[in-house]
């Protein structure tokens, strides 16, 4: 079931036939294909190509094609190179002549390009709403568990911060990620249909037309362009590795939390796994999948940057292998973004244990400092004698708030009462991050 065997002596071999197939990943086209060959359609009847009841026909014999798929009694397999011409063969035989008229002044070449162009927009959208939904539970759960916590450099305790700031920074990275990806739909967004195979055609076309029925801004300005065109898969592939690489953060953070040694956070058993062995054991298997499947999407966006290097213009077949990658990529973000909304939104935030982590943690030392500084001495002097009196501490197994005015003064006669107002993590806090955070 040919589209193109009208110049061939020989068939084609059974192992090229397998090879060169696409239709068992690209039959999730078919919508994009079918409105695409719509649009299509109704624009060589507007442009004088096919006239009124050769339209009507084409354009209901595919719909019929679309509802057959849409409940199953149509199933996409068979002997078919890929999804176009698996619909185009359908279509010649369900409406006879008219059907052969629907590839006049187009090219499969144009037509995966457009088909893939919607499908881009349609998945794009569908990720940038599990965004909206994981940027919401993040701000929830840091507003419903507004606890001090360890801020971490070098994953050694270091400053005082809040667990919403540290969910809403999260949240800030996600918010950039959403506009990374709205920003690549805006850029894709001008209909390669019409471009033909790589030069136009000699019909009188409306490209306008068709882009305006299929909801893109423009058509393309460039033929050789439009159809070899790949940046818009890579881009977004870029979008998606560098959202996969912030969920992969996140993750690393919520298993080390999870630790009996952190203990900072408990997993819903929802969203955690049991060891076949060990009893005792909950695992945080949904965080490392989606710190595992990170790498698998970075791949695809490897794969993709090194599959256009070096094509020459226009279309190459190359181009074939865009599909599985991008869709691979697309449906791996879609479930870690759905999976960390969950895990997010069911965990348990242990108020205790943050707390009792920040008051070992010598994490007021810095301000014991900047009080010294107020008084007159010079940063640098101010920094040793705060080191001074954390070395103290450790040594007498006290918290830097527990020490008495005389301990201080033993360090530095410039110590007065209102140096425990400075060093409370409270008023820490007020003076810091909570002055930057709307909540
Ligand atoms: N399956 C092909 C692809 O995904 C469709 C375009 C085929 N074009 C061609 N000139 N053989 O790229």
């Amino acid at each position: 079931m040919k589209l193109w065997g009208g110049r061939f002596r020989e068939s084609e071999s059974k192992l090229m036939e397998e090879f060169n197939a696409s239709l068992s990943f690209d039959k999730r086209l078919f919508l994009e294909d079918i409105t695409g060959s719509i649009a299509h359609v109704k624009m060589l009847n507007k442009c004088g190509i096919v006239n009124e009841d050769e339209c009507i026909n084409i354009i209901n014999g595919l719909k019929s094609i679309l509802k057959d798929i849409e409940t199953g009694k149509l199933e996409i397999n068979g002997e078919y190179e890929d999804i176009h011409s698996f619909v185009e063969t359908n279509l010649i035989e369900r409406i006879g002549q008219d059907g052969k008229k629907l590839h006049t002044a187009r090219s499969r070449n144009d037509q995966v390009a457009v088909d893939m162009k919607m499908y881009a927009k349609k998945v794009s959208m569908n990720i940038v709403k599990c965004i909206d939904n994981l940027l919401k539970t993040l701000k929830e759960k840091g507003e419903e568990n507004n606890y001090i916590m360890p801020g971490y450099t070098h994953m050694q305790r270091a400053q005082v911060v809040t667990f919403t700031h540290h969910m809403m920074a999260y949240y800030s990275m996600l918010k950039r990620d959403k506009k990374r990806i709205e920003n690549a739909v805006e850029i894709l967004n001008e209909s390669p249909l019409g471009c033909c195979a790589l030069a136009g055609t000699i019909y009188d076309t409306d490209r306008e037309f068709t882009a305006k029925e299929l909801n893109f801004k423009k058509p393309v300005d460039n033929f050789l362009d439009g159809v070899s065109d790949r940046d818009y898969v890579i881009e977004l592939l870029s979008s998606f590795s560098i959202c996969m690489m912030h969920l992969s953060r996140l993750s690393e953070e919520l298993i080390i939390w999870s630790t009996k040694e952190f203990s900072f956070i408990e997993m819903n058993d929802k969203f955690s796994t049991g060891s076949s062995i060990m009893p005792q054991k909950k695992n945080p298997d949904a965080a490392e999948l989606i710190r595992g499947k990170t790498g698998r999407v970075y791949g695809s966006l490897m794969a993709m940057l090194t599959v256009m290097k070096g094509l020459p213009l226009a279309y190459d077949k190359d181009m074939q292998e865009d599909k599985e990658q991008f869709f691979d990529a697309a449906d791996t973000l879609e479930m870690c973004l759905m999976v960390m909304q969950g895990m997010v939104s069911t965990m348990v935030v242990k108020e205790k244990k943050l707390k009792e982590a920040v008051k070992q943690g010598f994490l007021n030392a810095t301000d014991v400092a900047d009080y010294l500084v107020k008084k007159g001495i010079p940063f640098r002097d101010a920094h040793r004698i705060s080191g001074e009196i954390v070395i103290y501490c450790e040594e007498n197994q006290k918290s830097i708030e527990e020490l008495s005015l005389e301990e201080f003064k033993a360090f530095s006669t410039l110590f007065e009462e209102d140096v425990y107002n400075s060093i409370d993590y409270n008023e820490i806090l007020k003076k810091g991050i909570k002055k930057i955070m709307k909540l």
